[in-house]
């Protein structure tokens, strides 16, 4: 399995995302602004792995000289607004500085780079138990829909969704995927498809506009996607064209799941109606790697996120267990 993100002394390297499956590059982040600009790039990207790379960059800010803490934080999170995860990791990073308070800076340097290694060990835990309590719900024999890509890559490794997969296959099912392409930024054609078949699982890349095609014609045994942000409620923020997958789902009788660590509740909202989507570049929309397909001047709009809501969601798998309806009391237990 690829390495997503890890802590050296060189710095925070980042296999980069926008370059695969093509080349196999990798980035080194020497202060936080470059992890910043990391995230907003999508060199790195998933909520997961989003919140590691946080974490890592608020701890990078703080081997840097003459840095102020609040500053590292506040540019970390002007990154992308929809993932919670960004948010948790900054979150949870001032909490251990503030535990800190009155220890001298190497001291606290040293404490916050440990924190920052702990939440991607943490997260890779994390990962592989929602994987065991998801594998159950997989029918053997069956194909697997997915949308983006809620792998390994999203995450510090082994993956939401796709962690999911890997654990139905571990425990012996015979399952194929099928793979959305996830339009504009292809994250199902060039991560998704890759990351699978790097595995040896077997995977079929459709585009999305095809998903519906396949459930009608009964060749569809679930769909598992992950999350970016789930309110309180159990609506559903997760990429863009998620919505139209899930409508799909319960129109064909198809179980729709969503695989996320507890990390992505959000609680604080009521409802997904609350959750900040990310509007994107026009050239990601109007551009195919750099070649312009659409007219100049075209108006164009290039959300990045869709809220699914509750009522499509058959289950919500967490490392602490598969929530069902109604959301708003099992998200509170969990
Ligand atoms: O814009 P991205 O690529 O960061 O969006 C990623 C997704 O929407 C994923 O499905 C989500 O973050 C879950 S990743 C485990």
């Amino acid at each position: 399995m690829v390495e997503t993100i890890e802590w050296t002394s060189a710095g925070v390297i980042m296999i980069d995302q926008t370059k695969l499956p093509r080349q196999t590059e990798f980035v080194t982040c020497r202060t936080y602004e470059e992890v910043a600009e990391a995230i907003r790039s999508m060199i790195i990207r998933g909520a997961p792995a989003i919140g590691v790379a946080a974490a890592m960059g608020v701890a990078l800010g703080m081997q840097q000289a003459d840095v102020e803490f609040e500053k590292i934080c506040t540019v970390l999170a002007a990154t992308r607004p929809t993932a919670v995860n960004l948010f948790w990791g900054i979150e949870r990073m001032k909490r251990k500085y503030a535990a800190l308070a009155g220890q001298p800076h190497a001291a606290v340097a040293a404490a916050l780079k440990a924190e920052a290694m702990l939440v991607r060990e943490e997260d890779i835990e994390i990962c592989r138990a929602i994987g065991r309590h998801g594998a159950a719900l997989v029918p053997d024999g069956r194909t697997v829909l997915t949308h983006c890509n809620a792998g390994a890559l999203a995450t510090a490794g082994y993956g939401t969704a796709l962690g999911v997969i890997r654990a139905a296959v571990e425990s012996g099912k015979r399952i194929d995927v099928f793979a959305d392409e996830t339009r504009p930024f292809l994250q199902g054609a060039r991560l998704t498809a890759w990351e699978l078949q790097q595995d040896g699982i077997a995977t079929t890349l459709i585009t999305d506009n095809m998903a519906g095609h396949f459930m009608k014609a009964g060749r569809i045994g679930c769909v598992v996607v992950g999350a970016d942000r789930i309110a309180a409620n159990g609506d559903v923020a997760n990429k863009i064209g998620t919505y139209s997958v899930a409508v799909l789902a319960k129109e064909n009788g198809i179980p729709f799941y969503v695989a996320a660590p507890i990390s992505t509740l959000d609680l604080t909202l009521a409802t997904g109606d609350q959750i900040p989507i990310e509007e994107r570049s026009a050239r990601e929309v109007t551009e195919v790697f750099g070649v312009p397909v659409a007219p100049d001047g075209v108006a164009v709009q290039n959300p990045a996120f869709d809220v699914t809501p509750n009522r499509y969601v058959t289950g919500i798998i967490t490392e602490r267990g598969v929530a069902r309806a109604p959301y708003t009391d099992s998200l509170r237990v969990l």
